[in-house]
């Protein structure tokens, strides 16, 4: 069976596969690791055009150890979970002093954001070396063709996981055989809309035998998020809107951001001559929900701050939340 999965994999990769993708071009390691980044959390369409604006401003690993942080934030500004930027412009800077881009998978995850997956799919990728991934497409591939009982996000399910996925791996053709995992998992096996008819695996499917694949993997056990709540407040004055840059630690650490009302803060402390609620909407983090109220403020008063215009602010590094309120602005505004 061992042989059999990866040989039947790397045949459909051969036949099926994506082999044009930016990041499929070359062997690069630098650009390999890039772009296994921004795929951790985001899906190969979003991340094509960040992936290729981010390798032409930074198109090695030196111009991006040698990048502003702030630079690296602009880029990566829209793809969410900014930790990845920052982690990957850290490692960058280790890399740039260490000389030589780590070939192995123990020596590639321990840099910041490298986990073992990952480390394993840039392994495999730029250096032919056979080491196991295992992100969420694959633990659903998995689940299913395994039947595999439990939350994949359970250390003992895991576990299990991190076996089959080591013990499935070829002889030879590893970044082939990693390719068509990932491709699997994203495409034909989808967690909605399996296309069964068309998988190469589907004889042995365990979930399909059984009628099971849409109870594959088992879901995690429901927790409600909480629900946090937040006024922003777009301070406008002659053209300019006024930002702050968050603290270092918490969510959007670094970003610019709109103040925040403070608890008892009252609107007249601003001596606005014109306010204007914009619609609210609700933005999802992974621990949290955090409903969003924005008030924009004409104010006549000067206050300290980043005062950007328009076009600047869309240049800046934003989370996805300020840009959708900046959208929302008319224009001009005052
Ligand atoms: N997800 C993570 N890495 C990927 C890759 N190299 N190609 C497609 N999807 C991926």
């Amino acid at each position: 069976m061992t042989q059999e999965f990866s040989a039947i994999l790397i045949e459909w990769q051969k036949r099926h596969g994506r082999r044009d993708l930016p990041w499929q071009i070359s062997n690069d390691p630098y650009a390999i690791w890039v772009s296994e980044i921004m795929l951790q959390q985001t899906q190969v369409v979003t991340v094509i055009p960040y992936y290729e604006r981010f390798l032409s401003a930074f198109p090695n690993l030196e111009a991006l150890a040698s990048a502003s942080l702030d630079d690296v934030l602009s880029l990566w500004s829209g793809l969410g979970y900014y930790s990845r930027a920052r982690n990957l412009h850290k490692a960058a800077k280790m890399l740039s002093n260490l000389g030589k881009f780590p070939d192995s998978p123990e020596a590639l995850s321990g840099l910041p954001g490298i986990g073992r997956s990952t480390a394993a799919a840039i392994a495999a990728f730029a250096f032919s070396r056979r080491a196991a991934i295992l992100d969420g497409n694959v633990k659903r591939v998995f689940a299913r063709f395994f039947g595999i009982e439990g939350h994949p996000g359970e250390k003992g399910v895991e576990n299990r996981m991190w076996e089959k996925a080591e013990s499935l791996l070829p002889e030879s053709e590893i970044g082939c055989y990693t390719q068509a995992l990932m491709d699997l998992g994203a495409g034909l096996c989808s967690r909605r809309n399996p296309d069964c008819a068309k998988c190469p695996l589907n004889s042995g499917c365990i979930a399909r035998l059984s009628g099971r694949v849409h109870e594959l993997p088992q879901p995690a056990p429901k927790k409600a998020l909480p629900l946090r709540e937040t006024t922003f407040l777009v301070l406008a004055r002659e053209g300019r809107l006024l930002f702050e840059r968050r603290p270092g630690k918490g969510i959007w650490a670094e970003l610019l951001c709109f103040p925040e009302l403070a608890q008892g803060q009252d609107l007249s402390v601003f001596d606005p001559s014109n306010t204007e609620c914009l619609p609210s909407f609700t933005h999802a983090f992974t621990h949290f929900r955090l409903k969003i109220e924005a008030v924009l403020i004409e104010t006549g008063k000067h206050r300290e701050g980043i005062w950007l215009s328009m076009e600047e602010a869309l240049a800046s590094p934003i989370p996805n939340p300020v840009r959708k309120i900046l959208g929302r602005i008319r224009q001009p505004f005052p």
